[in-house]
């Protein structure tokens, strides 16, 4: 690898599992020392102990973190402030998907969407940007997707909360730009990805017919992999996207140019 994040220190939500496992180890790939969050507490300190035995010692940590929480945000953030020494990327990357049309879903579940998908880059955001601001120039990167751009009629809560998510990332990113600090924020729309998100939609997405399925809709004819998601995320991290601000980066194998 080629250090383009060495310095860096990268806070990762949901990285547990999926996307944001495979986001922690890319950073730490390139150079950056990191801490994993998740609300499944031993999934996160698995994702940063493969870093540490692939990386070496303290590349990575890990600590308990449910990002609808506002006592959780400033308890992870306060830990990757000591254990990191300051913070210079956030990735806000935990999700759920939440199945159901308008009519479908009940108030609750749209209102749990809207909080794991949405608020919890607002609260995130918020509390993160003291420390971000100590370590220019920085980055917060927003794990939006491309349902946020095309709707789908059983998808009524994640279109909305992936939406809000990526209009968030422009008014962080103005902002941080009308305060004359070097924190840029861009969010990224990634089409199906394989990792265990898929599980809720199609039932397994270690079922290769069901992605082959999947990949019938994607122009590209093949979904998503985690790599290809970890580039992009490597790619705003780093100071290689320092005009980038404010954007969105399409990982959708052409589905929006439909
Ligand atoms: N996989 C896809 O097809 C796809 C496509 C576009 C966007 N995305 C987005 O990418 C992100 C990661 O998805 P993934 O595919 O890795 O999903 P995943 O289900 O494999 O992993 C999500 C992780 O987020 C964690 N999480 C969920 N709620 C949380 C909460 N309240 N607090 C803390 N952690 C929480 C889970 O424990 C899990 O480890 C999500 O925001 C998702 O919407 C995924």
């Amino acid at each position: 690898m080629t250090q383009r994040l060495a310095g860096k220190t990268a806070l990762i939500t949901g990285a547990a599992q999926g996307l944001g496992a495979g986001i922690a180890l890319a950073l730490a790939r390139e150079g950056a020392r990191v801490v994993a969050t998740d609300r499944n507490e031993a999934g996160a300190l698995a994702t940063a102990a493969g870093i540490d035995a692939e990386l070496g010692a303290d590349t990575a940590c890990a600590i308990r973190h449910d990002v609808t929480s506002e006592d959780d945000w400033q308890a992870a953030l306060a830990f990757a402030a000591d254990r990191l020494g300051g913070l210079s990327v956030l990735v806000n990357n935990a999700g759920i998907v939440t199945m159901g049309s308008v009519e479908d879903l009940d108030l609750a579940a749209w209102r749990q969407a809207m909080a794991v998908n949405a608020d919890s880059a607002f609260i995130g955001s918020k509390y993160a940007l003291p420390l971000l601001r100590e370590s220019q120039p920085a980055s917060i990167v927003n794990m939006s997707s491309i349902s946020a751009l095309v709707a789908g009629a059983n998808l009524a809560a994640y279109n909305a909360s992936k939406a809000a998510l990526w209009m968030l990332t422009k008014s962080v990113a103005l902002h941080c730009a009308k305060q004359g600090w070097n924190v840029r924020c861009n969010s990224v729309h990634p089409t199906f990805v394989r990792t265990p998100l898929l599980d809720g939609i199609v039932g397994s997405h270690e079922d290769e017919a069901k992605m082959a399925k999947l990949a019938r809709q994607v122009p590209i004819g093949r979904i998503g992999e985690v790599a290809d998601v970890a580039a992009a995320v490597v790619y705003l991290a780093s100071d290689e996207s320092a005009m980038m601000t404010g954007s969105e980066l399409k990982l959708d194998g052409g589905m929006s140019a439909m």
